[in-house]
């Protein structure tokens, strides 16, 4: 993770929205037609779009209020204990029609492409019914026609118990197992199924059963794992072969080493610990045990209002002993694995997909060391630099 190939006075040649050529200008050869686009990049620094892989962009209303709550000493489970939390950004997204929730999020993914982010795996779960879990993967399904950035559709009907099964948890289990995985299977609205295995939402043996289900129907698992207590989510991961298990902020020491063993990737959001002040996951602990780090946003209204990649590198440099070369790689190419696609994107290598960013800093540390502020000058995405 600590290797960039670096190269200086480079150049990338974009054909057919991939990338053919990648190297030293005194080394390119290869003869163009005089109006060939060019774009000097000259003093700046070249790097692969970042691979957001973990939010909950697609939502309605705001959490605000709770914001402030928290700044006066509340904190994130009492919150959800009193109604607030998950549950009540679905009351607003089962009151809002697809097209406002694809209005707003079409705003955030133009100010997601301006800070470089050119691929975002986007989760349902602010649903939790059937109608409103298909309203949503249907909306960011359209969302990935529709927008210039690349998304990844997650279904997560198990992201919360809804109110009105609060009585009788297990029934909502059966719900997502007999009729939403099915449904989504087969209209083949989601890439991923993911489950938040927490206490006082889905425990493992739950978890497990969804994500087995999951995999019948063609949906590959990921899991929200250990954020609040441990709770086995990081050796459900490393049992059901899932391509990452995120959060980690709790995650054990044998968690850990299952990860290891099975090559789970590891996506730890840095966002969401210093947004509720929890503890960070041993982010550092887990790439010296040679498990991919990836690092991702989780944007959504309650434990991440941000989405800017280049803060999150920041807050790994900083509170989880991540050097900036490590935190790049988390989030562009380690990023892309946690989405089963390293080998299409997250680096400049020929043959990849042409997803480029250009930074206006005198060096590729300045991206977390010149922290608060945006970087990104220019966004090409598929060889075509876009006007944002
Ligand atoms: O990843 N942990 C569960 N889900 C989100 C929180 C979503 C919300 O609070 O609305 C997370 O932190
Ligand atoms: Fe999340």
């Amino acid at each position: 993770m600590r290797d960039l190939g670096i190269l200086e006075n480079a150049g990338v040649l974009c054909s057919e929205g991939k990338i053919a050529w990648v190297g030293r200008m005194e080394e390119f050869d290869r003869p163009l037609p005089d109006d060939f686009p060019e774009l000097s990049a000259e003093g700046k620094v070249v790097l692969p779009g970042f691979v957001d892989s973990h939010t909950h962009m697609l939502f309605a209303g705001n959490r605000a209020r709770e914001f402030a709550l928290r700044a006066d000493g509340a904190t994130y489970q009492q919150i959800a204990e009193q109604g607030g939390g998950i549950v009540s950004t679905v009351g607003d997204v089962r009151a809002a029609s697809k097209k406002s929730l694809k209005r707003q999020t079409s705003a955030y993914i133009a100010d997601f492409l301006r800070h470089g982010t050119t691929t975002v795996e986007i989760k349902s779960g602010y649903g939790l019914d059937l109608d409103n879990e298909i309203k949503m993967l249907e909306a960011i399904n359209e969302l990935e026609k529709e927008e210039l950035i690349s998304i990844v559709p997650t279904f997560i009907g198990a992201h919360a118990i809804p109110p009105e099964f609060r009585n009788d948890p297990s029934a909502y289990t059966r719900l997502v197992i007999d009729k939403m995985i099915p449904y989504v299977g087969k209209k083949k609205l989601a890439t991923f199924c993911d489950v938040f295995c927490e206490k006082g939402y889905f425990g493992a043996a739950e978890a497990e059963e969804i994500l087995n289900a999951g995999v019948k129907w063609g949906m590959a698992p990921k899991v929200h794992a250990d954020e609040i207590t441990s709770s086995g989510g990081a050796e459900l991961a490393a049992k059901v072969r899932a391509v990452s298990a995120d959060h980690l902020e709790h995650v054990t020491d044998e968690g850990a080493a299952a990860l290891a063993a099975a090559g789970v990737v590891a996506t730890v959001l840095p966002g969401v610990s210093f947004f509720l002040n929890h503890g960070y996951a041993p982010a550092r602990r887990l790439i010296d045990l040679s498990v991919p780090v990836a690092i991702a946003s989780d944007f959504n209204p309650g434990s991440c209002m941000s989405y800017s990649m280049p803060m999150m590198m920041t807050i790994a440099c900083t509170q989880m002993h991540l050097t900036p070369e490590e935190a790049l790689t988390a989030a562009t190419l380690n990023g892309a694995a946690a989405l089963n696609l390293s080998s299409s994107l997250g680096s400049i290598e020929v043959g990849k997909r042409a997803d480029l960013i250009v930074a206006d800093i005198p060096d590729y540390r300045f991206l977390a060391y010149h922290f608060g502020t945006n970087h990104i000058a220019k966004t090409i995405k598929n060889g075509t630099l876009l006007e944002l």
